[in-house]
């Protein structure tokens, strides 16, 4: 795997601001059984709690967790994805900020959320500030949507982007644990998978993964040239141009003991 330099990391943290549109249109969702799986880790539920979604790009998660009745906010450090926020979700709150230091009061959250934004946090800052925001028995959920590698498509498809690009998405995605997510040790992280997928038509899929970091920090030529290959390869695999994305969900929750 090409090793990934503080450089890149930032460069591929703030990527996701120009292709903000194409991210809202194209990404994935979350299932409802992934919010039932944090309530049931958390031990309480999310209809009325004090919820701050960190890194909520353009609303995905967030606008899921207030139609779940939680009393939501969303934190958000990048400039593109937080104006397509404020397009699509007018009536939920935004505030400028990151998880490194949280524009956030202490012990004033029952959860702290990031959907697919933890990775692009430094732990050793973002933990002590999740502990100082969260209140005592407040909960902390980070998840991610990992390719299902058991499917033979899929399987297929993310070895032509790792080869193409000399990465290894898959493993750097599915290496999450509890020590990844916190090498400071300091919380207590259970673990679940919760599998969903979606019919969607190639172009959608296409569109979805050229709006991952490692697409966006390519530039368009590379890009296009690996997309313009895999529509050749999806449009002979489906020749009624729809494809089924079939995700697992990896969900960790850890409790504020303090
Ligand atoms: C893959 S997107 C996830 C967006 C959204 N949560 C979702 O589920 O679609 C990653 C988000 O993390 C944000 N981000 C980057 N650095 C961050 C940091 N240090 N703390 C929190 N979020 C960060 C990016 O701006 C981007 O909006």
């Amino acid at each position: 795997m090409a090793p990934m330099t503080a450089s890149s990391h930032a460069t591929r943290a703030q990527s996701f601001n120009a292709a903000a549109a194409q991210y809202a249109a194209n990404r994935p969702s979350y299932p409802p059984a992934l919010f039932d799986a944090i309530e049931d880790l958390a031990g309480h539920p999310l209809t009325g709690a004090h919820v701050a979604d960190i890194g909520a790009g353009t609303g995905i998660a967030t606008a899921l967790l207030h139609a779940r009745g939680a009393d939501v906010v969303a934190v958000e450090p990048g400039d593109g994805m937080a104006a397509q926020f404020r397009r699509a979700h007018p009536d939920i709150p935004i505030i400028r900020g990151d998880g490194n230091t949280l524009p956030l009061t202490t012990s004033s959250a029952d959860f702290l959320t990031y959907a697919q934004s933890w990775h692009w946090t430094d732990p050793a800052q973002a933990v002590p500030e999740a502990l100082r925001v969260l209140r005592p028995g407040g909960a902390l959920a980070l998840w991610w949507n990992t390719e299902a590698l058991d499917v033979p498509w899929i399987a297929e498809a993310a070895d032509r982007i790792d080869r193409y690009f000399d990465v290894n998405v898959q493993a750097e995605k599915r290496g999450v644990n509890a020590r990844v997510a916190d090498p400071t040790g300091r919380l207590d992280f259970v673990r679940r998978e919760v599998r969903w997928s979606r019919r969607v038509p190639i172009d959608t899929h296409l569109a979805n993964i050229g709006s991952h970091s490692i697409f966006l920090v390519q530039g368009e030529e590379a890009a296009a040239a690996f997309l313009a290959e895999e529509r050749d390869h999806l449009t002979r695999a489906f020749p009624d141009g729809i494809v089924e994305e079939v995700y697992d969900v990896i969900l960790l929750v850890a409790t504020n003991p303090a």
